[in-house]
């Protein structure tokens, strides 16, 4: 069997026909499988499920458990949904465990945490480290599943966790743990047990070297919820990402700071991320961009310098760099700098990488300060895409960006030209303007 696609094959060989992937191929040892006809026997359906019109469905108003973790309800659209099957995938060591460990401290209902990796003299160091006090949690270090609902009937938990899905176990297969039909059965013997008992689940999942939840792409199908834990592992900030929710958008993130004692939610994170210096420096400008719904302000450092080398350099953290060479050339072609002679490096603070297009402009901006070495007026920020003809695009929900800006103490924002009616009231300045030129002239006389 593949473990990335999950086809079958009767023997080994070295590349996946299906999803073209290399040394994929292991042998799983597969329960039989029950005869599945596309039958109408009477007997059966008398106890099949009946089509009803959609109307007579009763619902009652869905209650949610809400988590101490004002982040991961902001995530989850207003907390845990009874019976919902959630996944949190993540790099090794970004902190899965500790949020989950954390997150099950933290509940005022009777928590069971699961883990298959660590034994529980670990979680209990872990839970020192993180200092919180809790009767209600419960833990155990087991990866057979049979053995661990033989434990739930024991302790009948409102929440279980379990860390991870790829070191369970079912007795019914064969295979190692970890490969496609075991973590194919164990979810699904976990989702059988939520639903029924209307639990709510939370699974973490191994990620891939490429990045994505390790093991079978149905896993993600199965679930309710995923969620993607990211961020820089040398950085403090973790950012929590939903892939897929069922029951809410997938348009908020919420942003930790990991800190000796634990993760630390962060409620405004542009004021850890934004430093001001004084006397200001060049190359330094604040772009206002949004993260899923989310206003966030970033600072954009920039250093532009003679090139050493026949061709120049340029190299981007937290910013696309096929984006960066595009602003470029249109700085040369629209403003006239001759930057093809210069190396340019281009970095987004705080290690957060972003790809809003409402940060053109502070590269821009940015760029042409390092190049003068001019600083750019303080308590301005940026939001504006550029075009290929040095037009500034307005960005979407500009008025929550200038809100931002505003909360944060900013006096003026530079935008692109926008209809009256669309600009909100506001304290501050707003500055509006047609071209790259027009920014050139505004910032730089
Ligand atoms: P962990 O939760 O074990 O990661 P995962 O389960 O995703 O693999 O993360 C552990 C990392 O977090 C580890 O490198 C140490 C760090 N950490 C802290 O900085 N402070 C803490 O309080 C804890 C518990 C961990
Ligand atoms: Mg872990």
């Amino acid at each position: 069997m593949c473990q990335k696609c999950g086809a079958n094959y009767p023997q080994w060989q070295g590349q996946c026909h299906h999803c073209k992937a290399w040394n994929t191929l292991v042998e799983e040892i597969l329960e039989q499988p029950a005869k599945q006809a596309w039958t109408t026997e009477e007997g059966k359906s008398k106890a099949a499920a009946k089509p009803i019109p959609i109307q007579e469905i009763v619902t009652h108003n869905e209650h949610r458990i809400a988590c101490s973790d004002p982040e991961l309800n902001r995530v989850l659209g207003g907390g845990l949904v009874p019976g919902g099957v959630l996944l949190l995938g993540g790099d090794p060591g970004i902190g899965k465990s500790t949020l989950l460990l954390q997150i099950s401290l933290q509940m005022t209902q009777k928590v069971l945490y699961v883990s298959g990796e660590e034994s529980q003299r670990q979680i209990k160091l872990r839970a020192d480290r993180i200092a919180a006090q809790n009767d209600n949690c419960y833990v155990l270090s087991e990866i057979q599943t049979q053995a661990i609902f033989q434990q739930i009937k024991l302790v009948d938990p409102d929440l279980v966790i379990i860390d991870s899905i790829q070191t369970l176990q079912t007795k019914y297969i064969d295979s190692a743990p970890g490969s496609v039909s075991q973590i194919k059965s164990c979810t699904a013997e976990l989702i059988q047990f939520a639903k029924k008992t209307h639990t709510p689940v939370l699974l973490v999942g191994h990620i891939t070297k490429e990045g994505s939840i390790a093991g079978p792409k149905v896993l993600e199908h199965m679930v309710d919820v995923v969620l993607h834990f990211e961020g820089d592992r040398n950085h403090v900030f973790r950012i929590l990402r939903a892939q897929k929710n069922r029951f809410g958008s997938t348009a908020e993130i919420g942003i930790y700071e990991m800190l000796s004692n634990g993760l630390r939610a962060v409620n405004n994170p542009s004021e850890l991320l934004i430093t001001q210096h004084n006397p200001p420096l060049s190359g330094h400008a604040i772009a206002g961009t949004l993260e899923g719904i989310r206003p966030l302000h970033l600072e954009v450092q920039a250093l532009v310098s003679s090139a050493v080398y026949g061709t120049p350099q340029r190299s981007t953290t937290g910013f696309n760099a096929k984006r960066l060479n595009m602003l470029l050339a249109v700085l040369e072609k629209r403003a006239g700098f001759q930057l093809g002679a210069k190396d340019v490096f281009l970095n987004i603070t705080g290690g957060i990488s972003s790809e809003d297009t409402a940060l053109d402009l502070a590269v821009v901006a940015a760029i042409l300060s390092s190049h003068h070495d001019i600083a750019l007026p303080q308590n301005t920020c940026f939001a504006a895409e550029i075009g290929l003809s040095g037009e500034l695009r307005p960005v979407p929900k500009i008025d929550q960006r200038i809100q931002a800006a505003e909360k944060l103490g900013f006096d003026a924002i530079i935008t692109a030209r926008l209809p009256k009616k669309n600009l909100p009231k506001s304290n501050i300045q707003i500055i509006t303007l047609g071209k790259i030129e027009a920014v050139v002239q505004h910032l730089f006389g």
